[in-house]
C-alpha cells in the first residue's frame, strides 16, 4: 500500500514550483495538505484548486525564517489537522553573482530560508513525530547543486550542500535516537524543474561597484535552462515514487545520479574545481 495515500502532508514553499507540484500530487494521492508559504495569495489559490478537485488542503501563511512561526505551524497542524505523516522542508531561494559581490542581506536571506528554514522545520516537527511509533517521512530540498560546484551561485550552492549534509546527519540522529524504524529521513535532489526560483532570485547591487552584468548573465543562462526543464508534476510524481520505495536520495531525473557519481570521482581523485572538466 502506498504510504502517501492518506495522512497529513506539510509542505513549505507550497505556493509555487516544486512545492506546488508536491502539494498537488499529495492531494491527488489522498493526503490532507497543509500549504505553508509567505505568499498567502498563492497558497489560497492552490487550496481552492485542490479542494475543488475533491482533495483536502489548508493554507497557512508562514515565513520559514521565523522559528516561532514554524513552531506555530507545527502546533496548529497537530491541533487542528492531525499527526504529520510527511514534512517537506522545501522553501528555498536562489542568488546570482560573484560571492564577493553578494550583498550581506542577500547572503543572510539565502542562509535563513534555505538552511535555517529547514532546521526550524526539523526542530518544530520531529519531536512531535517521535511521540508515537507511527511512520512519518521528512524530505529536505537539497539540489543537484548540493553535489557540485558552480560559479556565480556560490551562496545558493553552499546552502544546498548544507541541506544535504544536514539531512544525512539528521538521518543518523534519528537512527541513533532509536526512531529509525518509523521516521524516514530523505534528501530530495532535483535537477531543473519549472518554477519561479530564477525570476525571484537575488542579484547584486551595481551601486556598490558589483558586477551586475555577470550576475544577470547567469540569471539569463539559468532561465534558458528552465525553458527545457521538467514540469513540477512529473518531478513530484518521481519524488513520491522513490520515497515509497524507501530510497534515501530522491532524484527528479537520471542526470542527478550522473552528477553524484562525478562528485564522488572528484573527491576520490582529489581534483580541484574546474569551470569545465574534460
Ligand atoms: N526549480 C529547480 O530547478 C530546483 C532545482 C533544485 C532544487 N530546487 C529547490 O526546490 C525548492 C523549491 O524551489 P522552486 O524552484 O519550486 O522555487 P519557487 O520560487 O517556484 O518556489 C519557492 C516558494 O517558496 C516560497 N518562499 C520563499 N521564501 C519563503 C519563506 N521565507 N517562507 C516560506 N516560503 C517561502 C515562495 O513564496 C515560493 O512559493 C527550493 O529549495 C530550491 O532550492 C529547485
Amino acid at each position: 500500500m502506498n504510504p502517501f495515500s492518506g495522512g497529513v502532508a506539510v509542505i513549505t514553499g507550497a505556493g509555487s514550483g516544486i512545492g506546488a507540484g508536491l502539494a498537488r500530487q499529495a492531494g491527488q494521492l489522498g493526503m490532507t495538505v497543509v500549504l505553508a508559504d509567505i505568499d498567502g495569495d498563492a497558497i489560497e489559490v492552490l487550496r481552492g484548486e485542490i479542494t475543488a478537485s475533491g482533495g483536502s488542503a489548508v493554507a497557512v501563511v508562514c515565513d520559514v525564517r521565523n522559528p516561532v512561526a514554524v513552531s506555530q505551524l507545527a502546533d496548529r497542524t497537530y491541533r487542528d489537522v492531525g499527526p504529520v505523516r510527511l514534512l517537506v522542508n522545501n522553501a528555498g531561494i536562489e542568488q546570482f553573482g560573484y560571492l564577493w559581490d553578494t550583498p550581506v542581506a542577500n547572503w543572510h536571506r539565502v542562509v535563513d530560508i534555505n538552511i535555517s528554514g529547514v532546521f526550524y522545520g526539523v526542530r518544530a516537527f520531529l519531536p512531535q513525530m517521535m511521540t508515537s511509533d507511527e511512520h512519518a517521512w521528512v524530505w529536505n530540498l537539497s539540489s543537484v547543486g548540493g553535489v557540485l560546484a558552480a560559479p556565480l551561485q556560490g551562496a545558493y550552492i553552499a546552502s544546498k550542500h548544507a541541506v544535504l549534509a544536514l539531512t544525512e546527519c539528521l538521518r543518523l540522529d534519528v537512527e541513533s535516537a532509536g526512531h529509525g524504524h518509523h521516521i524516514h529521513v530523505q534528501a530530495v535532489l532535483p535537477a531543473a524543474v519549472v518554477s519561479n526560483i530564477f525570476e525571484s532570485a537575488g542579484g547584486v547591487d551595481p551601486a556598490e561597484g558589483s558586477d551586475a552584468a555577470v550576475a544577470d548573465q547567469q540569471r539569463s543562462a539559468m532561465l534558458a535552462v528552465k525553458a527545457g526543464a521538467q514540469d513540477a508534476m512529473t518531478a513530484a510524481a518521481r519524488i513520491f515514487e522513490q520515497a515509497a520505495e524507501g530510497r534515501f536520495y530522491l532524484l527528479t531525473e537520471p542526470s542527478v545520479a550522473v552528477a553524484m557519481a562525478d562528485r564522488a570521482n572528484v573527491l576520490a581523485a582529489q581534483l580541484p574545481p574546474l569551470l569545465k572538466r574534460r
